[in-house]
């Protein structure tokens, strides 16, 4: 959850469900903002618009149902046309830049969900992020979520503490033991004190044996609508 408010939120989420297309098949992202996309969503199939989508989580999946959005797994579909997903820090974006930047860095997995979340946005041909002001950060200064294979987790984080980094296991609110993905694997959140090169850590946690994925998408957004008091500010990327 982040500090923005509920109004910014469902501002960026239902602009980015304004530009859907007729015919389209929807990345469906997770989080409170990505939520708000999904009830839009539902709103304009009820009117009419004949859309797919294609969840990123057992939470979108469930909201998707409730508001009446048609579903299909992403191994159904030929091919996605857009996704809208939230993200927990937008890096590379600022609220003041009207053009937009060149490229940016997301980190996402707040929710457990960025295994997924990466799979269908980066196979959408547009990826939508939706935000709300207290995302957007000059450099990453959130926990990386990491997401392990169960048996990986502490060769995983011994890799994590040899680039700098300080692991601790995700752990659940009403549980006793650890967050238990929708992919059933575990999530370890990595703390680092200063992220200088995102391409660069993202390549090496990509390539350590035993992650299944991790929150930073680098260079996948095409598109930030970051809601506001007043209005969305559309950044294109
Ligand atoms: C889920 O794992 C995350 O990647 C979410 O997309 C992210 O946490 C954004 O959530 P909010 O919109 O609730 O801040």
């Amino acid at each position: 959850q982040s500090g923005g408010s509920e109004d910014q939120k469902r501002r960026a989420g239902e602009r980015a469900a304004a530009r859907v297309d007729d015919g389209a098949v929807v990345g469906l992202g997770t989080g409170s903002t990505a939520a708000h996309a999904i009830r839009e969503l539902g709103e304009r199939v009820d009117a009419g618009l004949d859309v797919v989508g294609v969840p990123t989580s057992f939470a979108s999946r469930e909201l998707a149902r409730e508001v009446g959005v048609p579903l299909a797994d992403l191994d159904a579909v030929d091919g996605v046309d857009v996704a809208i997903d939230g993200a927990d820090q937008v890096v590379g974006v600022h609220s003041d830049d009207e053009t937009g930047a060149a490229s940016s860095v997301l980190v996402k997995g707040g929710g457990a969900a960025h295994a997924r979340e990466k799979l269908v946005d980066a196979a959408a041909d547009a990826f939508h992020v939706v935000a709300d002001p207290s995302k957007l950060a000059a450099s990453v200064s959130v926990p990386v979520p990491v997401e392990v294979l169960p048996a990986a987790r502490t060769v995983v984080a011994d890799a994590v503490r040899d680039r700098g980094g300080d692991p601790s296991l995700r752990r659940a609110d009403r549980k006793d033991g650890p967050v238990v993905t929708d992919n059933g694997n575990l999530v370890l959140d990595c703390t680092f004190d200063a992220v200088d090169d995102p391409r660069a850590l993202a390549t090496a946690l990509s390539t350590t044996p035993g992650v299944v994925e991790h929150g930073l998408f680098v260079d996948l957004a095409d598109t930030v609508h970051v809601g506001t008091d007043d209005g969305v500010d559309v950044h294109d990327l």
